[in-house]
Order: structure tokens, then C-alpha cells, then sequence
């Protein structure tokens, strides 16, 4: 059912833990399955040197955390705009349907912190939409129905 990137993810994930001082942090809830997972990143001169993550879900969730922390590191936030759940399920060689939603947190999350990362220091990133509390049940991709209804 898994691809073997994501069970290596999942067995193995990379970035897992805290960064002190995180110039921006996320946490976002996944309202179906109550899973939460929490997104820090080191951003220098506009580029992101180191992200972290902790969640608390289930083996789809930390491999599509782990695989987004991978893909961000070293992007500049213009580029890291550009991961979406899509993204890292492609880098993981797929994610069941069933299990699309669960790689929306990863992303969701990664905005968060992009997010807080502007409001610390007063700029507008564009492009980077408010962070939802809770995402929702349903791939939305990044066309252009985003705000369909939930
Ligand atoms: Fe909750 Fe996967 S089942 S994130």
C-alpha cells in the first residue's frame, strides 16, 4: 500500500525535534483525524537554512513531514511557497488516495510557519495566505476552486 519512501520516511523520518528560536513556528490540526503537526524553521537572508517537525499522526503524516522538511531546506520562501501536499506525496512516490489528506498537514503547516515568520518581522510574503486552525477532509490542490466550500 506504501511506496518504500514512505515507509523509509516513516521508519526513519529526518528533522524531527525543535529548533530554539525558530524564526517561525506551525502547528496545524487535521480536524478529521485529529492529528496535529508542528513546523520550525531557521530563515536567514530570506533563505530557509533548517526546518524541524513534531507531529503526533499517523505513518502518512510523518512521512509526508519529514519528506517536507527535507524538500524546504535550502529554498528561499519564494520557492518553499511552491511545496504543496501534492508535491511531497509525488516526492514520496505517491500516498494512498485515501491517505492525500494526511500530507495537506505538512503543508498546511509549512505555511503556518512561513506565516508567523512574516508577522515576527512585520512583512508580507507573497502569495502566503493565513493559516487555517484545521485542515479539512479533502484534497483541494492548488487549483483554482481553492475556497470551494467544505
Ligand atoms: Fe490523521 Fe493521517 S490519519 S494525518
Amino acid at each position: 500500500m506504501y511506496s518504500e519512501k514512505v515507509m523509509d520516511h516513516f521508519m526513519n523520518p529526518r528533522n524531527v525535534g525543535e529548533i530554539e528560536n525558530a524564526s517561525g513556528v506551525g502547528t496545524v490540526g487535521n480536524a478529521k483525524c485529529g492529528d496535529i503537526m508542528k513546523v520550525y524553521l531557521q530563515i536567514e537572508d530570506g533563505v530557509i537554512k533548517d526546518a524541524k517537525f513534531k507531529t503526533f499522526g499517523c505513518g502518512a503524516a510523518v512521512a509526508t513531514s519529514s519528506m517536507a522538511t527535507e524538500l524546504v531546506i535550502g529554498k528561499t520562501i519564494e520557492e518553499a511557497l511552491k511545496i504543496t501536499n501534492k508535491s511531497v506525496a509525488e516526492a514520496l512516490d505517491g500516498l494512498p488516495p485515501v491517505k492525500m489528506h494526511c500530507s495537506l498537514l505538512a503543508e498546511e503547516s509549512l505555511h503556518a510557519a512561513l506565516w508567523d515568520y512574516a508577522e515576527k518581522n512585520g512583512i508580507t510574503i507573497e502569495g502566503l495566505k493565513p493559516p487555517v486552525a484545521d485542515v479539512h477532509d479533502h484534497d483541494h490542490g492548488h487549483d483554482e476552486d481553492e475556497e470551494d466550500a467544505n
